[in-house]
């Protein structure tokens, strides 16, 4: 276990909730969190079944809450029906909020499109119209390769309303990776873009889609749905290509929702484990959207007329639940984002706060600690220079807030007055799970504090005992919830295994070690097993092994995180050759090749921050590679543990050296 930021600031002081906000917030004051508590711990199904029946529309009811008889496979409101699509558009209009915006989408370029729940309900249904006339139909699997735009949104919706299954494809991911998740998860349908914007720069998406069936295994790919975003060029294949907006043309504007089973899955989205092939994370329709909804009114205190903006891109769980999903169902308008924090330049996300008047913000450390090197530099960046008193709410999420960070946000951006949320959650996990309530929780900088009720959050040694406040031990989740993972696509033993280990008496192991203090507040310490987090992404050191060891140069490879001052990990990789071992300028000419290699095999955000090459890795005697050495090597530290176990300590020196 690692702390990814090493802290030189160590916060000790505790920011109680502010008076105003306290008065006005949906869980107001401890003892309202504490009934809420007590009554989930209590008697969970009486709990969820209420809030099911209270926050969501059942086309039919359900008669039982939890069904755990083939446990670790639960089943939530298992005989129920619902559409999620309808709880998101109808269930919002039918309640007065035709008019209301729910999108503001600005691009790259500054440029606003502005869609109500009305317009949005007409082109999600145009969508899904065109989708059934192609034949598509519930429980077929949609791959979207979609940049950040109305139509990502609006496309997830219409697989949504049919009951088809989608799984995003986060657009910085290469050819390959896309392969990969398309024959996994057996796609017949792909929705892209010709291009996608960002920072000033279009980028292909098209060409990738086209890259990745023709490597083979996507036989099952009937069509290819385009989106036209740039006008670029693209290699058009006419019996399987068509464009969106052709698609959307003819279609009618209403389009009935298909009421699946609650247990329907709504979506697959790939994540990354400890061994090297990415799992496909399957969620339900009610359990995910039920729990979407409440934390959007729990952790972000949601409000009529908000002005919510989630920084993350739908290729990620955050762009699922608190873009497509959450904000929708809770009735918001939003903000979506096409470009990047630091285009045109590092005052952008203050600036869309200040033009938006956004109330509730939402973003990742990483951004938050590169804007501060920005704004420290040059005051015209900094969020001083913009009028933010707009906001009420902020939030983090993706990995640990280290307590500078967190202060300059809470000073910075907040203006002293805003609660920070430090959301501590997992693509598994579907929503929050641990997190102050902005209207309850004191702040502790660098905790994500308490369980949000129904959770039973604790932690465990390996024997699944409670380990005593203050010491360290597993994360784990002792209850199912009901936005909990259901499976990983085509691979139950994969599930039971990585998430249920029978040691730890069936609690959900979230692959966190953590402490908790004596207030009941959670300190997240960093993964157990090989994942790293690089800028709040999730990235399996044996992905990066296996991308470098294809190489045809390369014989071996050893793949560790290092701490990164601004994107949390920085992936290091060590790498013997099969020829010689390459030094000087012949070194560098390799590290940029394998570079360029991962970026290929699985996306720039792989990519190693440095490379370094070795005659060996260093090996116990039974051949098992040493990583807890190589991360003191990577961080430039001497190595003072025993290495007399080692097959070869000489190459240590080598390693250390070969900067
Ligand atoms: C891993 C999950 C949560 C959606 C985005 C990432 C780390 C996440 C926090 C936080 C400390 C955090 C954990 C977790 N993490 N949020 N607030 N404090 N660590 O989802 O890609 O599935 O990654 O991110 O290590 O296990 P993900």
């Amino acid at each position: 276990m690692s702390n990814s930021i090493e802290s030189t600031l160590v916060e000790t002081r505790v920011f109680p909730p502010p008076e105003g906000f306290v008065k006005q917030a949906n869980i107001s004051g401890r003892a309202a969190y504490q009934a809420l508590l007590t009554q989930a711990d209590d008697d969970p199904d009486a709990f969820w079944g209420q809030m099911a029946r209270e926050h969501l529309h059942w086309t039919r009811p359900f008669t039982q809450v939890l069904d755990e008889s083939n446990a670790p496979f639960y089943r939530w409101f298992g005989d129920g029906e619902l559409n999620v699509s309808a709880n998101c558009l109808e269930a919002n209009i039918e309640r007065g909020l035709g008019d209301k915006e729910a999108l503001i989408f600005e691009a790259d370029n500054g440029d606003v499109t502005r869609v109500t729940y009305q317009a949005l309900y007409e082109k999600v249904c145009q969508i899904a119209n065109g989708f059934k006339q192609m034949g598509y139909q519930a429980g077929d699997r949609v791959i979207i390769y979609l940049p950040m735009s109305v139509e990502a949104v609006a496309v997830m919706q219409a697989c949504a309303r049919l009951g088809l299954i989608h799984s995003v494809v986060f657009g910085g991911f290469s050819s390959k990776a896309l392969q990969e998740r398309i024959i996994d998860v057996g796609a017949t349908l792909v929705v892209t873009a010709d291009e996608q914007v960002r920072g000033g720069k279009n980028l292909p998406l098209k060409s990738a889609v086209d890259e990745a069936i023709a490597m083979g295994g996507c036989e099952a790919v009937k069509h290819v749905v385009v989106y036209k975003r740039t006008g670029g060029n693209v290699i058009w294949h006419e019996k399987r290509d068509i464009w969106l907006q052709d698609l959307m043309k003819d279609q009618a504007t209403s389009c009935a929702p298909v009421a699946v089973n609650a247990e329907h899955p709504l979506f697959i989205l790939y994540t990354s484990g400890s061994t090297g092939k990415p799992k496909g994370v399957q969620h339900s329709s009610g359990g995910y959207l039920l729990w979407a909804k409440l934390t959007m009114q729990w952790t972000f205190d949601a409000k009529p007329d908000d002005v919510f903006w989630c920084t993350a891109d739908v290729g990620w769980v955050t762009g699922h639940t608190y873009i497509t999903y959450g904000p929708l169902a809770a009735g918001m308008t939003q903000i979506v984002f096409e470009g990047v924090p630091t285009y045109p330049n590092a005052g952008r996300f203050w600036q869309m706060i200040e033009r938006h008047k956004v109330t509730v913000f939402y973003t990742a450390p990483t951004a938050i600690r590169s804007l501060i090197k920005a704004a420290e530099t040059n005051a015209q960046f900094h969020p001083k220079s913009f009028d933010l008193t707009s906001l009420r709410l902020l939030g983090s999420v993706g990995e640990p807030i280290n307590p500078e960070a967190w202060m300059w946000y809470h000073i910075n951006v907040g203006g002293e007055r805003c609660p920070v949320v430090d959301t501590w959650w997992q693509t598994e996990t579907g929503g929050h799970m641990l997190t102050p309530l902005p209207g309850v929780t004191p702040l502790k900088p660098g905790s994500c504090t308490t369980r949000l009720p129904g959770i039973a959050a604790a932690i465990v040694d390996e024997t699944g005992a409670d380990v005593a406040a203050g010491n360290g031990g597993f994360l784990v989740i002792k209850r199912p919830w009901p936005s909990m993972i259901r499976n990983i696509w085509g691979d139950p033993e994969r599930f039971k295994k990585s998430y249920f280990p029978e040691e730890l008496r069936g609690y959900y192991l979230a692959g966190d070690g953590a402490q908790c203090d004596a207030d009941d507040c959670f300190w997240i310490m960093g993964r157990i097993d090989d994942v790293l987090n690089v800028s709040g992404h999730r990235l399996g050191t044996m992905e990066v092994e296996s991308a470098l060891v294809s190489h045809e140069l390369v014989a071996e490879a050893a793949v560790v995180g290092r701490p990164d001052a601004t994107t949390g990990e920085a992936v290091v990789a060590f790498v013997v050759l099969k020829g010689a071992t390459p030094e000087g300028e012949q070194a560098t000419l390799i590290a940029k090749q394998l570079r360029d290699w991962v970026a290929k095999e699985i996306g720039p955000i792989a990519k190693p921050k440095e490379i370094r090459f070795g005659d060996n890795l260093p090996k116990t005697r039974s051949g098992k590679i040493m990583r807890r050495l190589l991360r003191v090597v990577a961080k430039g530290e001497a190595v003072t543990q025993d290495v007399s176990t080692l097959e070869n300590p000489a190459i240590l020196d080598q390693l250390t050296k070969a900067v």
